[in-house]
């Protein structure tokens, strides 16, 4: 233990004197580990941030549309500083209008002449962001692009100045539309990257006036993309930072050997539970400890889709139910705090940061200015696990510590301490409180750390536990429920609930309908996207409840391809996201050429009735899907259509809107009562 003891201190004593080291050997008593922190033989790497990603895809759809003041609490826990996890970084998606995990998100050119920048909510979002932080970081990348820059191909690098262009335009408008300073941009989420594209990318930044911003690459792993930066010197040059995914709190030679940043770009992804605030509590120190990254950014911000899409509730916090105002602030979000509200970007790492003697690890890190925080935390194996990637055993016992902090800490004379446990074994939950301040005597103070726990001990003095009084209780998706779409100025270009999995819907006004259509909502996007995953050759929005049975979906309808044209109503619709093609469900079309079938599949592979309907192009049709226990029924315009329809195939799911292929239509009058 001595001897262990010793040579650690040896190891770090490059500042410390001999005589000094066995003195400190001497105040230890044996059933304490001793940590020196110092700063003399210089820091180590700049800190960049702790961060949440909206997107990717469609994370955030159902915070928008939450009732105030809910709306600005949730958002209050998330960014304001000082007071939940006060987050030093915003990711969004740059939509590309495909499916992207939870859902799509709108491009700002879904056309190649189109250009708009209003649409989605991740301006909004970054908005709300910079008003709490105005230093929060803003990161852009696309998961995906609109068909059109492909010309025909799924590959956004063919034309790689199209891309590029594509790219900056965005950047552009954010700032011209929203006075919003993108400060870091990627190339193409989790998959390959081009050298020649990057490199365009960076010409085309500089040539806008954009040299600000800096080049993430490549969102992925993090070979081979270090592996060519050196041997590629431009490629190295134009380069700023190498993000890696998910990456197990290591890195790799080749990417230490560049001497860029590194960056654990995308991480946690985890259910949100007391294991999820474990798993972020040990990777926000281990990326560092272990694998040198500066900056940990977690996918995602915050869990607003429904909870049955794939990987629910992998947020940071937990706010999926617009329609009652309900939300939890989990686990993750004090975590966070233990960082972000004691350090800020521009901070440095000390070199003496480790891991503790019985498992756990510690960083610390200074502003330079005196200021001094220390991040212990002790997480067990079984309580830390991320959702990737598998991690090796390890154990963790309680243990005690004494710190020393040296060279310009060494006149510190008290530290405030912020505590958290997860507490397994007595369901005795602990999170971010503060505790009395730590006394040091001669640059020491001592820990008896139990195993699931954190530590913040800090100079810091402004730090916060943030409090609004409990939200309101959880309600279920309302059993009735309609939207007629006559919003004249929307906030937002999607309509509350609906959660595309295929296509973009959008609010849309036909200011020369002289009837009761002037207000719609319109199946936008008139080709494929260059997909993330493998989108639906279908379009669909899916709404309301997924536990629903029982269900009537009313809505008006309105093809406007006449050659080939197609809509859908739908119910008991089983997924959605990347698995969106595979839907099954009790799907009602009608087509331009006067057809109608009744599928059990969004694919129209299972047809269970097909027939004649008369529905027409270019003209409004209501259609009624009435769908009860093994029977459903269909009307058109109120008139039976078909009906003894045996369900088939999915035994509950949302109901949903759709088109037959990438084609503009329209929707008007949705209603469902799953009563
Ligand atoms: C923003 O950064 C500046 C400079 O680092 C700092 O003085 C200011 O306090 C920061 N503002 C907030 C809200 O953190
Ligand atoms: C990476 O981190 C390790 C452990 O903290 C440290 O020894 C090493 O010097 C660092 N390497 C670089 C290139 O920063
Ligand atoms: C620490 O940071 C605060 C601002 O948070 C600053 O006022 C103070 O001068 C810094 N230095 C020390 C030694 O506390
Ligand atoms: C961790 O989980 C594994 C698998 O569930 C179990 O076998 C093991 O006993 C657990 N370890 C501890 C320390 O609880
Ligand atoms: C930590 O120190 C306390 C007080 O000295 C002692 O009672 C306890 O047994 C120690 N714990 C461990 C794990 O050594
Ligand atoms: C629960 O935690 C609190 C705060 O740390 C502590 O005071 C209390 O004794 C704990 N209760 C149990 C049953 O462990
Ligand atoms: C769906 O309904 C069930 C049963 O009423 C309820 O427990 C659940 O919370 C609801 N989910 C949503 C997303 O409304
Ligand atoms: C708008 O309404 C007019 C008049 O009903 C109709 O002719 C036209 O097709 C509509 N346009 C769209 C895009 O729906
Ligand atoms: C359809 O919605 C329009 C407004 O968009 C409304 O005027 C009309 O009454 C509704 N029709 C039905 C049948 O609900």
């Amino acid at each position: 233990m001595v001897l262990a003891a010793w040579t650690r201190v040896a190891d770090w004593g490059r500042g410390a004197s001999p005589v000094l080291v066995l003195l400190l050997l001497l105040v230890s008593s044996g059933s304490s580990e001793d940590y020196v922190l110092d700063s003399r033989g210089g820091l180590g790497r700049e800190f960049d941030g702790i961060g949440g990603l909206s997107g990717g895809g469609a994370t955030s759809r159902l915070l928008v549309n939450y009732p105030e003041p809910y709306r600005t609490q949730i958002l209050d826990y998330l960014f304001k500083p000082n007071f939940g996890a006060s987050l030093h970084i915003l990711k969004v998606e740059i939509g590309g209008d495909a499916q992207t995990t939870d859902g799509t998100e709108p491009s700002h050119m879904h056309y190649e002449d189109d250009e708009n920048f209003f649409r989605g909510y991740e301006w909004w979002l970054m908005k709300e962001a910079k008003k709490r932080n105005p230093n929060i970081t803003l990161i852009g990348l696309p998961w995906a692009f609109p068909g059109w820059i492909g010309r025909g191909e799924n590959w956004p690098y063919d034309f790689p100045d199209i891309t590029a262009y594509y790219v900056v335009s965005w950047i552009i408008g954010a700032k011209q539309y929203h006075d919003l300073d993108i400060d870091y941009v990627g190339i193409w989420n989790e998959r390959p990257f081009n050298s020649k594209y990057i490199k365009l990318l960076r010409y085309t930044l500089d040539k806008a006036g954009l040299r600000r911003v800096k080049i993430v690459a490549s969102d992925n792993l993090w070979q081979p993309v270090s592996f060519y930066m050196l041997r590629d010197s431009e490629l190295h040059r134009v380069i700023d930072v190498i993000g890696a995914h998910y990456p197990g709190t290591h890195t790799v030679v080749d990417a230490l050997k560049t001497g860029k940043k590194l960056w654990s770009s995308e991480d946690y992804s985890t259910f949100n539970d007391e294991v999820g605030g474990g798993c972020w509590a040990r990777i926000l120190n281990q990326n560092y400890v272990n694998g040198n990254m500066t900056s940990t950014i977690s996918w995602n911000l915050v869990a607003s889709y429904y909870e049955e899409l794939p990987f629910g509730r992998d947020g940071l916090m937990t706010a999926k139910e617009p329609w009652s105002g309900h939300y939890v602030v989990e686990s993750p979000i004090w975590i966070t705090a233990h960082t972000t509200q004691f350090t800020q970007p521009g901070w440095h790492y000390l070199q003496t940061v480790g891991h503790l003697e019985k498992g756990g690890s510690y960083v610390a890190l200074t502003d330079g200015q005196g200021n001094l925080t220390i991040i212990i935390e002790t997480m067990s194996h079984n309580h830390s696990i991320c959702i990737r990637p598998p991690l090796p055993g390890f154990t963790v016992s309680p243990q005690n510590a004494t710190f020393y902090v040296k060279g310009s800490f060494s006149e510190l004379s008290s530290l405030q301490v912020w505590y958290s446990k997860l507490d397994f074994e007595r369901s005795n939950l602990t999170l971010f409180r503060q505790r009395a301040p730590l006394k040091l005597s001669k640059g020491a103070f001592s820990l008896e750390l139990d195993v699931d726990e954190v530590y913040t001990v800090t100079t810091i003095t402004t730090g916060q536990k943030g409090f609004y009084p409990e939200p309101p209780k959880s309600q279920p998706f309302p059993s009735h429920y309609q939207d007629d779409f006559d919003v004249r100025n929307p906030p937002f270009s999607e309509a509350p609930n609906f959660a595309d999995q295929a296509g973009v819907y959008e609010y849309f006004t036909n200011s020369s309908d002289p009837g009761e259509h002037v207000f719609t909502l319109r199946q936008v996007l008139t080709q494929r996207p260059i997909t993330w995953v493998i989108d639906a050759g279908q379009t669909i929005s899916v709404i309301g409840n997924y536990s629903w049975t029982d269900m009537t979906v009313k809505c008006d309808v309105y093809i406007e391809t006449p050659e080939n044209g197609g809509v859908f109503v739908a119910g008991r619709v089983d997924r959605g996201g990347s698995p969106t093609p595979s839907a099954k469900g009790l799907f009602f079309w009608v087509f331009a050429d006067g057809s109608y079938s009744v599928t059990a599949d969004l694919e129209r592979h299972i047809v269970l009735k097909k027939g004649l309907s008369g529905v027409r192009a270019r003209e409004w049709h209501t259609l009624t899907l009435h769908i009860h226990g093994l029977v459903a029924s269909g009307m058109l315009n109120g008139y039976p259509l078909w009906k003894d329809v045996f369900t088939f195939g999915s035994h509950n799911g949302w109901a949903a809107i759709g088109t037959r292929s990438f084609e503009p239509a329209q929707f008007d009058n949705f209603s469902v009562d799953a009563s």
